[in-house]
């Protein structure tokens, strides 16, 4: 959603907060602005639309002090425009907000019986004026934020500047994400830890209720009571070149092709290559469990949770867990979840699976089982995030900054993970015998090189883009763990495209969608040669019948398939069942990707989507 970056230090602010912007694009937003000192008193510009506008506005303008903040906006209160544009600045004060401040009515009628004039819609706005309306009597900024806090409900992150404090910033936070990068002689305080790896690596992480003082050289963290806090300093191992496109066009592009690295790269540390077996030995380092090993042993349920492609790996695992471990699984979605009365078996542990670690949602369903008294294990892909900070047992997707709103890489490693953290389960529980297991880690390591082949439908789809994206509708089916590759495939092209897309389980067709399908209607069937591809090649033939154009996804030279598939057909190699999601998904995101960038659409930045989604 929002960025934010604020900087004070030796250096000049402009600059770095425009680069800092840059590496948040990604995120989403709608317009963007700057504050920053110069000559004693505080200039902000402001522009609607893309960073770039900003920038030319910026160009021709030196700022000499040394300290400012900026902001990247995705509209909640008020239409995107550069009035309600942050920064917001009243009476001096200046800040810049991510999330919702959801006791706004009640303190914008507050703000005007008392006689303030309010310039923007915004919910933000009027945080300043609370603040505005403190620092005449605290004459200090964060005596009066401290006094502001209890009066806002909500989800927020929150960076100030005073006029009269050229070295100060203060920032604040309950919800959204905020991290300090400590540098010499210089200090960022940002939403995202891209912003802030070009200049250091040391950062820390705010907890909700925390208040981040940087003055000058030093910065000091503090309680909400206003008490000193020692917070230790963490390492960030990500770099910069992880967050750049590498030559590629677009970042979902880089991130696609990178999938054989990343899904190598995330079951690596469980896996001994000379006995060709499980070693999970290393997990228990990541747990606040005692003893994780025994807690996994009386596992009788696993709930899983998530959002989006994060719901849908879960969703994807249930099939292999169930199977491989013969454990109980129930996924959910973390936005339903979080509602519920949910009923929780004991020896029951919770997995939450997010690429950010900072889905609002996900959030707050992590916290809710944590108060029912259940172990919570994650499955993140940013370390040090909040989900990665807050779960009892912490898990890894490995696979670097995932920058495409659309998430890739960061899907194939969560499934490629809980493939082999079935097997561990299923191990643990007696289900898998060593032959099995060393068969099984087998095609695990062979999978990569597979994964090129699947790579190489790139061209399929370049070619095909300008007759696919004809087609009124696409329907993506699948059955058994090619369904939710289904629901994944159909999720990407929506996103992206903004054509109509569903996945159904191909056995569903009757039940109504196909009531849907005539010759203008594509169909993407998803069909592995596994147990149930009799059965799908059945809702083939029907939907083929009805005029359904038909582009498959089978297991090598399938004629059987091929014959049904007037659109084409892509022949995907031999793998294990539980692995073929992780072949089927890719020509999928190819398709999505090209047919998206044949419309002129800005892949990596989709309307109306943000790439972590930090509030409700
Ligand atoms: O960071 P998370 O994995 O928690 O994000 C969950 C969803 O917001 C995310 O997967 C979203 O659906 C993506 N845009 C899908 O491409």
């Amino acid at each position: 959603m929002c960025g934010i970056v604020g900087y004070h230090g030796h250096r000049k602010p402009k600059d770095i907060i425009l680069d800092g912007l840059k590496t948040l694009e990604y995120r989403g937003y709608d317009s963007a602005g700057v504050a920053i000192f110069d000559h004693g008193q505080v200039k902000r510009i402001r522009a609607e639309g893309k960073l770039s506008k900003l920038e030319s506005q910026l160009q021709s303008l030196d700022f000499d002090g040394r300290t400012g903040i900026g902001h990247t906006r995705w509209a909640t209160h008020g239409t995107p425009s550069e009035r309600n544009a942050h920064p917001h600045t009243v009476d001096g004060i200046s800040i810049v907000h991510n999330g919702i401040i959801e006791n706004y009515l009640e303190i914008r009628d507050y703000l005007l019986a008392m006689g303030r004039k309010i310039s923007s819609d915004t919910d933000s706005e009027l945080v300043a004026h609370l603040i505005a309306m403190e620092v005449p009597k605290t004459k200090d900024l964060l005596g009066a934020i401290l006094n502001i806090i209890p009066k806002l409900e909500g989800a927020y992150s929150i960076v100030v500047i005073w006029d009269q404090k050229a070295d100060e910033i203060v920032s604040f936070k309950s919800g959204p994400p905020l991290i300090l990068g400590i540098g010499e002689k210089e200090h960022i305080i940002a939403s995202d830890i891209q912003a802030i790896v070009p200049y250091t690596k040391n950062i820390i992480y705010l907890e909700d209720h925390e208040i981040a003082q940087i003055k000058g050289q030093h910065y000091t963290i503090y309680n909400s009571k206003g008490e000193v806090l020692k917070k230790p300093i963490v390492e960030m191992h990500w770099t910069v070149d992880r967050a750049r496109k590498q030559g590629y066009p677009h970042f979902m592009l880089k991130e696609i092709y990178e999938q054989p690295r990343t899904v190598a790269a995330v079951v690596k540390p469980f896996i001994s290559l000379d006995t060709e077996t499980l070693d999970f030995s290393n997990l228990q380092k990541n747990s606040t469990i005692p003893d994780l090993e025994s807690e996994l042993q009386k596992l009788e349920r696993l709930v899983i949770i998530g959002c989006g492609t994060s719901y849908y790996a879960g969703l994807t695992a249930e099939y292999f867990i169930e199977k491989i471990a013969q454990i109980p699984v129930e996924v959910e979605l973390a936005s339903e979840f979080r509602y519920r009365n949910p009923f929780l078996p004991k020896n029951t542990m919770v997995l939450f699976i997010s690429q950010s670690g900072e889905t609002a949602d996900t959030v707050a369903a992590l916290r809710k089982v944590k108060d029912m008294g259940f172990y919570t294990m994650s499955l993140c892909n940013v370390p040090h995030s909040t989900i990665d900070r807050e779960a009892h047992v912490r898990m890894y997707m490995n696979c670097d900054a995932e920058v495409g709103v659309a998430s890739t890489k960061a899907f194939t490693a969560s499934i490629a993970f809980l493939n082999i953290f079935s097997l561990y389960l299923g191990k643990l529980k007696n289900k898998v015998n060593v032959a099995a297991e060393k068969s099984h880690v087998r095609d695990v390591m062979d999978l990569p090189a597979q994964m090129e082949k699947a790579l190489s439908y790139a061209d399929f789809f370049k070619d095909h883009a300008e007759s696919l994206k004809t087609f009124k509708g696409f329907l993506f089916i699948g059955r058994g763990v090619s369904y939710p590759i289904a629901l994944e495939g159909a999720l990407k092209l929506k996103e992206i495209t903004y054509l109509h897309s569903e996945g159904y389980a191909a056995g569903e067709m009757k039940h109504g969608p196909i009531a849907l399908v005539d010759n203008k209607m594509c169909v993407i069937a998803i069909a592995p040669k596994d147990e149930l591809f009799e059965k799908t090649i059945s809702n083939v033939e029907e939907l083929n019948a009805r005029g359904a154009n038909i582009v498959s996804l089978g297991t090598g030279q399938n004629e059987k398939l091929k014959r049904l598939s007037q659109q084409g057909y892509l022949a995907l190699p031999d793998a294990h069942w539980s692995l073929t999601p992780i072949l089927s998904v890719i020509p999928l995101q190819l398709m999505a990707y090209h047919l998206s960038n044949s419309l002129g659409y800005d892949v990596d930045q989709p309307r109306n989507l943000a790439k972590s989604v930090t509030v409700e």
